[in-house]
């Protein structure tokens, strides 16, 4: 549904409303922070941030003595307007980003399982069935749930050096008749804003009787413009994570979590308890509070806006000899039911130039891209633009071309594609074995004892518990070559990683 007929008053934003109110009441704090309203700050930081965001950043003594100072009533008020606009049975805001909301999912599911586990031998982990290209942050909740991941087959794109959604076809087949299983696990829309068939995996998991668990990070507006693909919770899913602060006007590090699924929602409270700090930033939650009320009253124009503007970059992009971007073909491409035009994927190896040379000098003509991969660059699109904003990437990127010499455009490297190795341990046991570090170029045959990521994506390339193959080291070593971040080395300036020490 991306008309806005709301049942609560939109226009509302309690939070930020009780927090302005007690900033201008005068009250003396005798409490926590300990800057006290910005009474003792460093006065660089101050310079920086300005006086207002101290006077907002005040602990849960805040809000009237007629509410009990019960900020948690406030907060499920601002809830309840997140989950009317996001068109969720319960909304929670989240002050660790999605990546908190990932693995209370994760945990929720767990306890399920482990609750219905039936004559399910006691010792056998809980799975989970999701892509391998998934965000690092999901292999933490696996370790933290103890599940065991059931990789779903999926494609690569070797024109866009990116991974594709998985088939219906392929949901099929891992998801099978669900037997061990405690959800299926779905990143929607990737990184690059492709979404597979979520509805149909909605639809299987439901005839496994599994909730569907969705990291939408990157779709937080979807519900917000027709021009955008469906959400995951319109299409089925039980659950989902959306980093607000990602495409909305919301503060880095506030997300949402949203359910349809009355066990998950009486869950979360107590699951995101034991993950999420008892001190959480109510400048994140203010934000929160007041970017969803900007979404239901102005989404609709503010997102017709970035969509003319990307489309407008993309065909302007598009003229630039050497320069490609992606558009609306990418629907063709196995696995993609959906896609977002405000992500802005252009390839730039028809330059010469590999992404992180891209990004580098862009960066020196006054853009800083998203991420940059082997062959492209990403580029988002936001309410946050203007006519001005896209002149000067497209000025940027035209100054990108002509200043590559003609013959260098031959020399980009053969791109690889990330292959993973078999999974000998679970998640958790290869997290808490004994480890040991070796330089990566000798970690072949090996078992990964943590995460190897490429940042941005972050979808990592080793996982713990994953043999260690050549192929995947080969990988490894061509992204840091480019000069791609990679994190997770157990040494950085020795290049090691951490290995499974007693196998
Ligand atoms: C696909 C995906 N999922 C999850 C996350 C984690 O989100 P957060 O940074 O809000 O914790 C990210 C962050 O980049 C992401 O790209």
């Amino acid at each position: 549904m991306h008309e806005a007929k709301y049942q609560l008053d939109q226009s509302r934003a309690p939070f930020l409303e009780g927090l302005v109110g007690y900033s201008t009441e005068g009250v003396i704090p005798f409490h926590t922070p300990g800057h006290k309203q910005g009474r003792r700050v460093d006065s660089e930081l101050k310079d920086a941030l300005g006086f207002n965001p101290f006077l907002l950043d005040v602990s849960d003594e805040i809000f009237a003595p007629d509410k009990a100072n019960d900020s948690a009533a406030v907060l499920r008020e601002a809830e309840a307007l997140a989950a009317d606009a996001f068109g969720a049975k319960r909304s929670f805001f989240l002050h660790n980003g999605t990546t908190a909301g990932i693995q209370a999912m994760l945990l929720a599911s767990s306890w399920q399982f482990e609750h219905g586990r039936g004559d399910l031998p006691k010792d056998r982990p809980g799975e989970v069935v999701l892509p391998r290209s998934v965000h690092r942050s999901v292999f933490g909740g696996l370790v933290l749930a103890g599940l065991t991941p059931r990789f779903v087959r999926e494609s690569w794109d070797h024109t866009w050096s990116i991974p594709l959604p998985p088939s219906p076809e392929a949901w099929q087949e891992a998801i099978g008749e669900g037997k061990g299983l405690a959800a299926v696990f779905d990143t929607y829309p990737s990184y690059y804003g492709m979404g597979g068939a979520v509805g149909k995996t909605a639809h299987l998991a439901r005839g496994v009787d599994r909730p569907l668990l969705v990291d939408e990070a990157h779709g937080a507006h979807f519900r917000f413009h027709p021009g955008f693909p469906p959400t995951a919770l319109s299409a089925g899913a039980a659950a989902v994570a959306q980093s607000a602060h990602k495409t909305l006007g919301v503060l880095t590090q506030a997300s949402l979590l949203h359910t349809m699924d009355p066990g998950f929602a009486e869950l979360m409270p107590t699951v995101l308890a034991l993950l999420q700090s008892t001190s959480p930033s109510f400048l994140l939650y203010a934000s929160l509070d007041a970017g969803r009320r900007q979404m239901a009253l102005d989404g609709l124009e503010l997102w017709q806006r970035a969509l003319e503007l990307a489309q407008e970059a993309r065909n302007r992009i598009n003229q630039i000899p050497g320069l490609l971007c992606l558009g609306s073909e990418v629907l063709e491409k196995p696995g993609v039911e959906f896609w977002d035009p405000t992500k802005l994927l252009i390839r730039v190896d028809g330059l010469g130039l590999s992404g992180p040379e891209s990004e580098q000098r862009l960066r020196q003509y006054g853009i800083q891209v998203e991420l940059s991969g082997l062959n492209h660059i990403l580029v988002l699109i936001t309410i946050g633009d203007g006519p001005e904003e896209v002149n000067g990437l497209v000025e940027a990127l035209r100054k990108l071309a002509s200043s590559t010499e003609q013959d260098a455009r031959e020399k980009m490297a053969p791109l690889e594609m990330p292959v993973s190795g078999e999974m000998l341990l679970s998640p958790r046991s290869a997290m808490l074995s004994a480890r040991r570090q070796v330089p990566f170029a000798k970690a072949e045959e090996e078992i990964s004892a943590g995460t190897v990521t490429p940042y941005p994506p972050g979808i990592p390339l080793l996982v713990p518990g994953e043999k260690i193959t050549g192929a995947s080291l080969g990988c490894l070593e061509s992204y840091w070559r480019q000069g791609i971040e990679i994190r997770g080395w157990a040494n950085l300036g020795r290049k090691t990683i951490w290995v499974v020490d007693d196998h």
